[in-house]
This record gives structure tokens, sequence and C-alpha cells, in this order.
């Protein structure tokens, strides 16, 4: 079965080709990137509803095959903004009715987990989630994903962004203040905020505001802004690690791209005799081939859905999701 996922829950605008062993056929994106501040929905949309079209027509071309073999089209339903949900969900709609195929809406959160365990042989890890506007960590557990922590306030990557547009970095932030950060030394200091098995950014972004005013060196700020962070979530997936009694871990979302998070984790891990999976580097940001994957899990296991099913979910949370497969 081949499934054409899209995805558009925010700033990228994506879509894969994947078939039901897991082979990616192929994959393209975009990334809306303002040209001064953050990302303001409208405008991402437009981008998405200029580019949509033409990213379906090119990995169809690109995979080498017709329409008529696409089998089941997905796309991300939710959590993100509204314009570019609608948009992308509209895509899928119009789509899925002029190929007469099945649609299936995906629960964008849920696809960056499913994406991390697709391939790997970990069989029931517990996953750090860590993207743009999510901070989770998350085991399963009777059918669903439950959040054993979450970030109270903004999530991990979008504190970075609002600093990195705070220090002058573009958008997004996350790869320069990781270059940067390997050029720091100076630990200065910012609030850890760690509240049980919860963690909260906002207080460090308003310290590091601080710490720029009074003209401190950028690199020692990225350095000691990564230092307490990734902290923060390693201590809270090893805390998770032993009450949820797993052995393995899953890094998903844009963040753990980073390296200096992962080799955190990777030794902490190491420390309590676990196994860390990391999933190929493309496929932690936002990709369409995650959407497609997870798309072909829920068909796959008897999920349907019509058209007044499909409706968008801004809100949509990772443990609303019933997760048939597993
Ligand atoms: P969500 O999945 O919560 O809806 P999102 O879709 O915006 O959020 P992703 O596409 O998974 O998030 O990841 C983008 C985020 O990852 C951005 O915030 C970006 O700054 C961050 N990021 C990317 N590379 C790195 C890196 N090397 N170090 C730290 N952060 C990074
Ligand atoms: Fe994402």
């Amino acid at each position: 079965m081949l499934c054409l996922g899209i995805e558009g829950t925010a700033h990228t605008v994506g879509v894969g080709l994947v078939d039901s062993s897991g082979r990616v056929l192929s994959d393209a994106s975009d990334m809306h990137r303002p040209a001064k501040g953050g990302i303001h929905p409208r405008e991402a949309a437009n981008h998405h509803s200029e580019l949509v079209a033409g990213l379906i027509d090119r990995v169809v071309s690109v995979a080498g095959i017709g329409y008529g073999d696409i089998d089941l089209i997905a796309f991300s339903q939710g959590p993100g903004l509204g314009p570019c949900l609608r948009t992308v969900a509209t895509a899928a709609r119009a789509l899925s009715i002029s190929l007469s195929r099945p649609l299936i809406g995906v629960n964008h959160c849920v696809a960056h987990i499913e994406i991390g365990r697709m391939g790997n042989r970990a069989s029931d890890p517990l996953m750090l989630y860590a993207s743009g506007g999510n901070t989770q960590v998350i085991a399963y557990s009777r059918g669903r994903y439950r959040v054993f922590g979450e970030t109270m306030d903004i999530g991990v990557g979008n504190m970075i962004d609002k600093f990195g547009i705070m220090a002058g970095l573009g958008f997004y932030a996350g790869p320069a203040v990781e270059k940067l950060a390997s050029q720091g030394h100076e630990l200065l200091d910012l609030p850890y905020s760690v509240k049980g098995m919860d963690v909260s950014f906002s207080g460090i972004l308003t310290a590091a505001r601080h710490h720029l005013k009074k003209g401190c060196r950028l690199e020692d700020l990225c350095f000691s802004l990564q230092e307490t962070v990734f902290a923060m979530l390693t201590e809270v997936t090893e805390r998770a690690l032993a009450q949820a009694d797993k052995n393995e871990v899953v890094l998903a979302g844009g963040v753990a791209r980073n390296r200096r998070l992962s080799e955190m984790v990777n030794i902490m891990a190491e420390g309590r005799g676990a196994k860390v999976y990391e999933p190929p580097f493309r496929y932690l940001v936002d990709n369409g081939v995650m959407i497609a994957w997870n798309g072909l899990l829920a068909y796959g296991s008897g999920q349907r859905m019509s058209i007044v099913d499909t409706v968008i979910n801004q809100r949509y949370r990772t443990d609303q999701v019933d997760v048939t497969w597993r």
C-alpha cells in the first residue's frame, strides 16, 4: 500500500510517499522563513498554499509513479496554526476526492514519535519529543501515548527561536545557537526550572534577555542556554525512565538534532544501561514522510475517516489519539 502524506502545521510544508514496509519513495519540503521576526500564521499558510501542489507533483514524479498508484492520503490534522492546518487539510481533501482514495488525518506529535520508532528495533521506548511547539516525555500504555512530563509554557524550540530573534540570529535559531554554543565556555546564571516531571522555559528566556542587555558574550550565553535546558530535559527523561520502568529512549522533534542534547541523553542512558535510538536527521524536523507513515499505521489498523471527521484540531493533544496500531 502506498501513502502520500502532507505536513503543514507550522513553518514547513512537506510531502512524502511511503509504502507499508516503511520504504520512502520520495520526499520534498519547503520551509517558510520570515524576513523579520517569528512566523505569522497567515503568511505561513499563504506559503503552503502556493507550494503544496508543486511539491505533490514533484514527489509523484521523482518516485516514478502515477497518481493512480497512490492508495491513501494522510495529512497533519493538528496541533498547529489554524490557517496552516486548514490549507493543508483542503489540499488533502481535494486530492482524496479527485483520486477517490481514502483520507486519514494524523496527529503531528504522534507522527514525530512514530517516525522515531520506524525502522529501529526499539520495542517499548520512552520518548523525548523536543520540538518547536512541544516538549514532552511520553510512554505508551494501554492504547495511548501517555505524557509523563511536559513544558508548562512554551516548547523548547520556540524558546530557542525567540531567543534567536532577540539575539539577531534569524529564524529558526537552533542550528545557529548550537554553533555559537560550541565556542562558549563560561556558564552564566539561568533559572533551572524543573517542577516534578514538568519543565518551564519562559523564565529562562527573560533571564537570557537580561544577560544580552548587559552585553555578555553571545557564545557564552548560547552555551549556558544549551547546558541549562538540555540538563533539564535529560533529568526528566531519566526520572521517567525509572518511573515507567523502560530501558529504551527514542529522540524525536527538531531540537533532537542538537548534538549536545543527544550527547547528554546518551551519557545518562549509558549510566542506567538503557539504549538510545535516534531517527535519521531529516525526519526529526517536520516532513511529509512521518505523516504518510502514521497514516499507513492508522489505516492498516482499521481506522477510517469520512470528510466530516477530517476537521482540523489546533489543540490536538498527543494523549487524545487512539493508538490502534500497537
Ligand atoms: P512541533 O512539532 O511541536 O509542532 P515544530 O514542528 O515547529 O514544532 P520541528 O519541525 O520538529 O518543530 O523542529 C523545529 C525546531 O527545532 C525549531 O524550533 C528549531 O530551532 C529546532 N532545531 C532545529 N535544529 C536544531 C539544533 N541543531 N539545535 C537545537 N534546536 C534545533
Ligand atoms: Fe513538528
